[in-house]
């Protein structure tokens, strides 16, 4: 089972510290899991207790002339090496394409760095009934053979907007990822304590993304700890 927290750009490095070694507390006895939390880049920090720590973005480049890009050598300072690739804020508001985004992917493959991978729908999309269709386009370029990659489903309708989508619809989306991609398939968007059972109980479901509900440690702990009841 993989719980990954995505603080987007909230919390600075202080609140980040203070916030991870509160959850290492809260979860020490729970070793069944991935959880890795993923805050901004001026929040990195090694690993703490079993809580790895992610990078939300890279660019694809060891350092260079990038401009408030972040690049692998700041990601080594702290020993990171897990990437979110592909979220639909930075394909939306940072106009990331898709050939950039497999460039990243590559990039992120050469270095050997595990790979989160998202992909979802609008929800213009999902009422046309091409989801499927559209979800395959976004793994332009992807090489689905490579070991260290974690697909997750977050349809951009469901961000931060406290709607998700029936648990039918949701299984019937990882399914169909996990059929076509051959890797393990996580699900984000609006996931929260009142859906966390149902979700991760679903067949083709091998774990969350939680936006705004990781924000409060209390209650991502609370989240983790009905994840390990399952
Ligand atoms: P949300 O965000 O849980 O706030 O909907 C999830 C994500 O964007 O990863």
């Amino acid at each position: 089972m993989i719980i990954s927290a995505n603080f987007k750009s909230f919390k600075n490095r202080e609140e980040t510290r203070i916030y991870l070694e509160k959850l290492n507390n809260l979860i020490k006895n729970m070793n069944s899991f991935e959880i890795t939390v993923f805050p901004p880049a001026t929040a990195l920090q090694n690993k703490i207790g079993s809580i790895s720590i992610g990078s939300q973005n890279i660019f694809p480049a060891r350092n260079g002339a990038f401009t408030g890009e972040i690049c692998l050598e700041q990601l080594e300072e702290f020993d990171i090496k897990n990437v979110l690739i592909g979220h639909s804020e930075r394909r939306e508001i940072l106009n990331e394409n898709i050939e950039y985004i497999a460039k990243k992917f590559d990039f992120a493959i050469k270095n050997n760095l595990k790979i989160t991978f998202c992909v979802g729908e609008s929800r213009e999309i999902r009422e046309n009934d091409e989801t499927l269709d559209f979800l395959k386009s976004q793994f332009n370029g992807i090489d689905f053979n490579y070991k260290n990659l974690i697909i997750a489903y977050e349809p951009i309708w469901a961000i931060g907007s406290g709607l998700t989508p029936t648990m039918a619809q949701i299984e019937e989306t990882l399914h169909f990822l996990k059929n076509y991609t051959g890797k393990k398939i996580i699900y984000g968007g609006s996931v929260k304590l009142s859906n966390i059972e149902d979700i991760l109980k679903l067949p083709s479901c091998d774990g969350v993304l939680v936006g705004g509900a990781s924000l409060d440690v209390n209650n991502f702990a609370e989240i983790i700890k009905i994840a390990e009841k399952i």
